[in-house]
């Protein structure tokens, strides 16, 4: 490092405590290849602000920096500008260049801050992933690559806040095909996966402090957007049927709308029956309430035909139906959408455009050539085999290895299952099996608000190897056996004594 000392302040009266200031032009501060007054700035910037030369000395004459570090005058001149431009130096006619009383931080001074955010799920059983095959994605990554060969004068432009007609026209398809839904495309908004499409319909069809019905267990995410825009959630029990709907009219018979995953309940995975449904539909077109259906995974249905969807019983009257593509394709692509029943196309697209306006649609339209071309419908066919057996490995794992303590109900639809205890085990059993494994997924307990939580896991299967898979769940399996008390100590804190059960309840 080559430091140049000016040794200018020697005799100067107003400095007695400093002697010299030490320049450093080689530094990381400085910028090698830049020219000679941006180099000498940034050496005394970093003077300046380390507090080599401190606020009210003097700075040196500019003849004598220039002859120190071999540097033309005008470059000393100009360096000297711009400190005072910038605030870090002040000049007094006569007496020469000071270093500022205050001196304003610098964006590279500024400590780097440490923002705790919570991390993507991620390794052995995390939910959240998905098989990637490597056809669709050569499809979608030709599909993309057309599609930005011909980026052009649609794309350069503001456009439609609900995104690409092309593949709204696509969804309407799938949607009819596929879930017995008829919609126009103009009802359809697409947004960048389903929280950000629930987070836009919230904000057009209830006002902060608003009640809506949310069913308990249920799925967390949807539950932050929904305390995020301030409403006031309203925790309606879920039982083999779905949301108990007679409970939500006995809580708050005026809510405003209803979130419920119907044809795979989140976490729980039961199916809504078709009286619920109805329940659930009559009650909505009483309060004037709207009912928002998270049909997140039904394109992955492995036994039988699922039901029909509630917007298609229900024919987009009161029903905002959500669908994803974290699922059936990436979640990388954050691609999502919503059909909305016609009256509310008007406020949502409004509320859509006050708050980021519309999507991009270059990723949009590689998407919609997966639907339309077929590779959407191959890859869902290719997958949901995949999962099938994933999810009969992780079943049957789960139940062998740990010898029948852990029930595991095999799901008909999804990506993920729940492995559950003995309803009187202490749940932090579970959560001290799932440290001591070290695997991801959650805890049953988190899905749960206000209901008594069950102990137990929610699970993903997919997007994991067969042999991580069958690995994990042994080590999970081992580690909740391990975890429970021996029968009959006492548990503290807990809910009782534990049995450990032969078989599965
Ligand atoms: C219940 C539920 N809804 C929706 C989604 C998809 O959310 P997004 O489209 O925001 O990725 C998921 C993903 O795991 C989910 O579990």
């Amino acid at each position: 490092m080559r430091k140049i000392p000016t040794n200018f302040l020697a005799n100067s009266p107003a400095t007695r405590r400093k002697a010299e200031l030490p320049l450093d032009l080689d530094g990381p501060h400085v910028t090698a290849d830049a020219s000679s007054q941006h180099r000498l700035y940034q050496a005394l910037c970093h003077a300046i602000t380390g507090g080599i030369a401190k606020p009210g000395e003097p700075l040196p004459p500019q003849r004598t920096l220039a002859k120190q570090t071999g540097f033309r005058r005008n470059a000393v001149t100009s360096a000297y500008e711009r400190l005072i431009a910038d605030g870090f130096a002040v000049a007094t006619v006569g007496s020469g260049t000071f270093v500022a009383a205050r001196i304003p931080a610098r964006a590279s001074d500024t400590r780097k801050t440490r923002i705790a955010i919570e991390a993507p799920q991620q390794g052995a059983l995390a939910l959240g992933c998905t098989h990637i095959d490597e056809r669709a994605l050569q499809r979608f990554r030709s599909f993309a690559g057309r599609r930005m060969r011909a980026f052009g004068a649609e794309h350069l432009q503001y456009g439609d806040p609900r995104g690409s007609r092309e593949l709204r026209a696509a969804i309407a398809d799938h949607l009819l095909s596929a879930r017995g839904l008829r919609c126009d495309p103009d009802q359809i908004m697409l947004a960048s996966g389903t929280q950000h499409a629930l987070r836009i319909v919230l904000g057009a069809i209830l006002k902060p402090g608003d009640q809506i019905w949310c069913e308990d267990p249920g799925y967390p995410a949807a539950r932050r957007a929904i305390g995020h825009y301030g409403l006031r959630p309203v925790s309606v029990p879920v039982d083999g049927s779905g949301m108990i709907v007679a409970r939500g009219r006995a809580l708050a018979p005026a809510a405003g709308a209803a979130y419920v995953t119907p044809s795979h309940q989140f976490p729980l995975g039961v199916q809504m029956s078709m009286p619920r449904r109805l329940e659930l539909l009559d009650w909505a077109r009483e309060a004037s309430a709207f009912v928002i259906e998270d049909d997140y995974d039904s394109e992955f249905r492995y036994d039988g035909a699922p039901l029909l969807s509630l917007a298609g019983i229900d024919h987009l009257s009161r029903v905002i139906y959500m669908g994803t593509f974290a699922k059936t394709l990436f979640p990388g692509l954050r691609i999502g959408y919503c059909a909305l029943p016609e009256r509310l196309v008007g406020p949502v697209t409004t509320a859509r455009a006050a708050l980021d306006r519309f999507p991009g649609t270059l990723l949009e339209g590689a998407v919609a050539d997966m639907l339309n071309s077929g590779a959407f419908a191959a890859n869902l066919r290719k997958v949901r085999g995949i999962y099938r057996e994933a999810r009969d490995v992780l079943a049957s794992t789960l139940s062998a290895a740990s010898e029948g303590l852990l029930s595991v109900p095999v799901p008909s639809q999804g990506l993920h299952l729940v492995a559950r205890f003995d309803p009187s085990t202490d749940p932090q059993v579970a959560a001290n099996a799932k440290t001591k494994a070290g695997v991801a997924g959650w805890l049953l307990a988190e899905t749960y608000f206000r209901v008594r939580p069950l102990p137990g896991f929610v699970l993903g299967f997919a997007g994991h190897p067969l042999p991580q898979l069958i690995a994990s769940a042994e080590r999970l399996a081992k580690a909740s056996l391990a975890a429970l008390p021996i029968s009959g100590k006492p548990n503290k804190g807990g809910t009782g004594k534990i049995k450990r059960p032969k078989t599965a309840t």
